[in-house]
């Protein structure tokens, strides 16, 4: 029997598969592991079931146990695992896509209508009974014939779009090549995220962390938004630099800004917690019960495949 280390806790159906199929180190009590403890507890383990909150980065790698042939990340990115230095120790990192599309794509559209109008400013008022009826009270954005920029318009940023257009907003986006037309839907490619943002009613942050992307909101080109523009980042933090725009908020050059992600998880910029143009989560993308079920499956079909046939659909490395 194949003997497996699942770094975290998964939900109970997917524990009991686990049990039937492996030997599984299983981490009841949802510890967050040490990269030392995640060493310790990989020899003589044939695969890993890691989540993001799990940092594998090279030196990790390098101590990692040479039994160790699959990490399977519980999760589309993996930033969180240096894959080339698991490449150049034979190590197959897979992730889990698809399945958590819908769900993240639900999430956006929570942030863009919690920033637009003013959901968290309005619930404060509502709890606190502090509030009367006015003309002007709490008036907001409306989506409704608003552009909405997409910056990455992959799987997730193109259900994204699918819902903002059923809410009436214009489609503009901006990825590395054009998509087909019959993925488009009428909407409006941008060469270059300049001409993106300055259209750019509405940001939605769809792309992956890469050197590319790395703070690729920053001084320079919040300058390049409308007046009063919203952004929102449901992909990963490393793509704002916090300061630049704590400042936008500060400046009211930036309406509002919602967060699903953040640099240094699981903090959260100081900077942005005193502004109230903010609409915050716990990076809670993925998290309804069918999606954290169907990713952590996913992330067992992964390591069943590769160890069956060598070979596996989602690996990225
Ligand atoms: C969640 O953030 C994921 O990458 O799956």
């Amino acid at each position: 029997m194949k003997k497996v280390l699942i770094t975290r806790k998964l939900l109970k159906s997917n524990e009991k598969r686990i049990s039937k199929i492996w030997n599984a180190k299983l981490n009841l009590n949802d510890e967050n592991y040490s990269q030392n403890k995640l060493v310790e507890l990989s020899k003589g383990c044939d695969a890993i079931l890691s989540s993001i909150a799990d940092k594998i980065d090279m030196e990790t790698i390098a101590k990692i146990s040479d039994s160790v042939k699959i990490i399977s990340n519980f999760a589309v990115g993996f930033g969180n695992i240096d894959i080339k230095a698991a490449r150049k120790k034979n190590i197959a990192v897979t992730n889990t896509p698809d399945v958590l599309t819908d769900a993240t794509a639900e999430i956006a559209m929570l942030l863009i209508l919690g920033t637009a109008r003013r959901a968290i400013e309005g619930m404060e008022y509502a709890k606190n009974q502090n509030w009367k009826w006015s003309a002007d009270f709490l008036t907001g954005k409306q989506l409704d014939g608003s552009r909405l920029g997409i910056l990455g318009m992959g799987r997730i940023g193109r259900a994204v779009a699918k819902r903002a257009r059923a809410f009436g907003m214009k489609i503009h986006y901006h990825n590395r090549s054009r998509l087909n037309k019959d993925l488009e839907f009428g909407a409006e490619y941008h060469k270059n995220i300049k001409s993106l943002f300055s259209v750019s009613d509405f940001l939605s942050i769809n792309c992956p962390a890469t050197l590319e992307t790395k703070n690729i909101i920053n001084k320079k080109t919040l300058e390049f938004f409308p007046k009063d523009a919203i952004i929102i980042n449901s992909a990963r933090g490393d793509m704002i630099d916090d300061e630049a725009m704590v400042q936008a908020l500060i400046n009211k050059k930036i309406y509002a800004l919602g967060l699903d992600v953040y640099n240094g998880e699981p903090n959260i910029n100081p900077g942005y917690i005193k502004q109230p143009n903010i609409f915050v989560l716990p990076h809670i993308g993925s998290s309804t019960e069918r999606t954290r079920t169907a990713m952590a499956d996913l992330a067992i079909d992964n390591i069943e495949e590769y160890f069956k046939t060598g070979k596996c659909n989602n690996i990225v490395n």
